[in-house]
């Protein structure tokens, strides 16, 4: 199989997975994979649990729609991250229910809006940026994440859901989803005294795993 189906695939089944455990519902989210002459990316108005591999949208290096389904509109914010980001293999948007929760607080630092609860969010997301509101598919979406400069591989879409870059499929859906539950022990904890961990923690984790 050529390594073009096997990213098709690899979209396909980590997309119905997502689907399957509610990470995804209706036709809520995308996600876009890099290949050698272009991006791949779900089609407009598909549900990620029911994906034709074959389907799957396909864009050359230029954002020329080429083959597939008609592409996802959310296409400019997937390539603002492969433009501004060379190590990103893979984005992944989601509608999830607590990420888009927190994107809709209004007290949330906006530099930084999933503090440091737990060593994976460290590891696996980064520092998460906050980018205010604009109606989905816009294309000022793509302007804020070039000008985000390539610092962060995960933002929160206020009022509308987390967007999370891997350096493949299962990477950026990995981070989506420790995204997602360490959101909901935000929420959880939202109003009881909570111990983060220490400056002095994130930097020994960046050392040890790698970082953003
Ligand atoms: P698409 O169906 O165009 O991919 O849009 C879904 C979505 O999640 C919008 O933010």
């Amino acid at each position: 199989m050529s390594l073009e189906n096997r990213i098709r695939d690899d979209i396909a089944r980590l997309s119905k997975s997502l689907f399957d455990r509610g990470f995804s519902v209706g036709s809520a989210g995308n996600i876009s994979a890099a290949v050698e002459d272009g991006i791949l990316i779900t089609p407009t108005n598909s549900c990620l649990g029911f994906l034709d591999p074959a389907r799957i949208s396909k864009l050359d290096r230029s954002g020329n729609h080429v083959s597939g389904d008609r592409p996802s509109k959310e296409i400019f914010l997937h390539r603002a991250f492969y433009e501004t980001r060379p190590q990103t293999g893979a984005v992944v948007h989601l509608h999830s229910t607590f990420a888009t929760a927190l994107s809709c607080l209004s007290d949330i630092d906006p530099d930084d809006c999933i503090p440091p609860l737990t060593p994976y969010v460290v590891m696996r997301v980064g520092v998460v940026k906050l980018l205010p509101y604009v109606k989905p598919g816009d294309e000022r979406m793509g302007d804020m994440i070039r000008n985000l400069g390539g610092c962060y591989a995960a933002a929160l879409l206020a009022n509308h859901g987390p967007v999370v870059t891997g350096k493949d499929v299962i990477s950026a859906v990995f981070a989506a989803e420790e995204l997602e539950e360490t959101a909901k022990l935000l929420v959880l904890l939202r109003g009881v005294p909570v111990r983060m961990l220490s400056p002095e923690n994130v930097a020994q984790l960046k050392d040890v795993f790698g970082g953003f």
